[in-house]
């Protein structure tokens, strides 16, 4: 197929290496070019705008920070729906609103198809695919989601893998808050991080965020697989989703204490840095809603 690419950030660029792997002509865009070297690097072609990427592809897939940056790039003159061909089905694999995703499908066949699993997922073709929208565009688009997950589930019409993805979200946000409570508890206590790992991964406490955030903390890197502010991001998008009809008050919890990590340090730090809300110094000044 030809693909048309834009965000070829943590995310985009290693699902951009397994299509270009699996035989596909990708065409990327990035704001920023040095980000899409690698892809280049691989064989994709570059693309100096998302009109030129969405112009005379089969498929453009975006996979961009915020909502704003997805409206930007789907509407308007230069947007992809002004742009791409006639028969040629979009999709959205950014974390984004379910509203919006339901607005950008009128009269075009968008998918919303966020994804979970984190950079090592999308290396390994493995990542949770949660698709929204057109069945019809989804079968077409099925053979290249099976290159970038192996779990591959359409919830409903558009909006609804938006939907089943911020729910994916609370719980990502619950447990990684979890888990920084019981490192800072384990320290409190004055154990060994490394054995306390070892005895609770493979109990009812072990999951793959455990195994992912636990060493970097033990190793003070805060580097981002998930971006601080995009979990502060997914959880105001959560939070708006359940409304008046749910009190949600540890995904409101955490969104603000992720406020506060991208206020302090910076929003492009991982969300593992949560943990510096456990010093005693600490105190988020917005409390749960
Ligand atoms: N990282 C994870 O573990 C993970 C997992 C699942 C879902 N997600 C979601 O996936 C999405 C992408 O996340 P990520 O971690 O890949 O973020 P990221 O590393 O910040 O990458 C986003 C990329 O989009 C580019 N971009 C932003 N606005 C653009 C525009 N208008 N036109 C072209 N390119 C633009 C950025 O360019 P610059 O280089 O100029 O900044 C950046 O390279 C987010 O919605 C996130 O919530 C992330």
């Amino acid at each position: 197929m030809r693909i048309g690419w834009i965000g070829t950030g943590l995310m985009g660029a290693p699902m951009v290496a397994r299509l270009v792997a699996a035989g596909h002509r990708l065409t990327v865009h990035n704001r920023t070019r040095d980000r899409a070297e690698p892809s280049l690097a691989l064989g994709a072609d570059w693309a100096g705008s998302i009109a030129a990427a969405a112009r005379d592809r089969d498929l453009v897939i975006t996979m961009l920070p915020f909502p704003s940056d997805v409206e930007a790039a789907y509407l308007g003159p230069d947007g992809i729906l002004a742009n791409a061909s006639p028969g040629a089905v979009a999709v959205d694999m950014s974390t984004s609103s379910p509203a919006l995703a339901r607005r950008l499908a009128t009269g075009y066949p968008v998918l919303d198809a966020p994804v979970s699993g984190g950079p090592a997922g999308a290396r390994s073709g493995t990542l949770s695919i949660f698709v929204g929208g057109d069945a019809g565009a989804f079968e077409r688009v099925r053979p290249v989601f099976e290159v970038l997950g192996s779990t591959v589930v359409h919830h409903g019409p558009a909006g609804a893998g938006q939907a089943a993805k911020l729910v994916n979200q609370a719980l990502v946000a619950n447990v990684t808050l979890g888990i920084c409570e019981a490192y800072a508890l384990a320290e409190a206590a004055g154990l060994d991080p490394a054995r306390v790992h070892e005895s609770i991964r493979v109990g009812v406490a072990g999951s793959p965020l455990l195994d992912f955030a636990w060493p970097r903390l033990t190793e003070g890197d805060l580097e981002p697989g998930f971006k601080v502010a995009h979990l502060a991001k997914d959880l105001g998008l959560a939070l708006d989703e359940a409304g008046d009809t749910r009190r949600l008050p540890g995904t409101s919890l955490v969104r603000d204490l992720c406020r506060a990590v991208a206020r302090a340090l910076g929003g492009d730090r991982g969300t593992q840095a949560l943990i510096t809300q456990t010093q005693p110094s600490t105190q988020s000044s917005e409390g749960p809603r």
